[in-house]
């Protein structure tokens, strides 16, 4: 043991998959990480209180440590069409729960609230240049139907628009109806 490594204890947390509340939406900041996506944030907790989306988060000790959000229609029917496919985006677990499943049962949950509402088909899209996320999906069964420029843009906190551009692949997964 050196100095700096005094002591070590094992942590057992545990985690619960829920809808996402009024005051998660300033925590899901993730203290100043994503204060630029304010707007975004309560757009979509605008859009759930519609019935419109649903933000899914991981908790844990109350706190929203990974989310993923839904989106029922879109004007994009192939991404989303308010009855057979739903789009899941914003999914990412915070930096140092990662690695460890949140991300995958965040999935799995998601999945399972499209599967509820009799939707046949789930779609995401991600970055050419995330291979990781990419293969996370790949393993629970994604397929590539197509490539976006990945071209939009968001008001930020400051009130200035920032312009994105993130090529990306389309996938798609069936859900399984059993
Ligand atoms: C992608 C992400 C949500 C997955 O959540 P997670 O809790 O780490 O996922 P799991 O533990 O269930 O699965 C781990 C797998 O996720 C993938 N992954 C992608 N980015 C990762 C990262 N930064 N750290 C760890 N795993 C990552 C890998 O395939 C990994 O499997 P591997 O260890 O065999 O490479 C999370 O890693 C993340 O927030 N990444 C940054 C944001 C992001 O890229 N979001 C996806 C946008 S499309």
């Amino acid at each position: 043991m050196t100095p700096l490594e005094r002591a070590a204890m094992i942590l057992e947390i545990p985690v619960t998959f829920r809808t996402a509340n009024r005051i998660d939406v300033d925590k899901l900041e993730w203290y100043g990480q994503f204060t630029h996506f304010r707007n975004l944030l309560r757009r979509a907790y605008r859009e759930q209180l519609r019935g419109r989306r649903l933000m899914l988060v991981a908790d844990f000790n109350g706190f929203p440590i990974g989310q993923v959000f839904i989106q029922y229609d879109s004007m994009n029917e192939l991404i989303a069409d308010g009855w057979s496919r739903g789009y899941f985006y914003s999914f990412r677990v915070m930096e140092m729960f990662q690695g460890k499943g949140i991300g995958t049962r965040l999935l799995y949950e998601a999945e399972s609230v499209l599967v509820e509402r009799g939707y046949q088909f789930a779609t995401l899209s991600v970055a050419l240049d995330n291979p990781r996320a990419f293969q996370l999906y790949q393993r629970n069964g994604y397929e590539v139907i197509g490539q976006d420029p990945g071209r939009w843009h968001y008001v930020d906190d400051l009130g200035v628009t920032r312009y994105v551009e993130e090529p990306c692949w389309i996938l798609e997964k069936a859900l399984s109806i059993d």
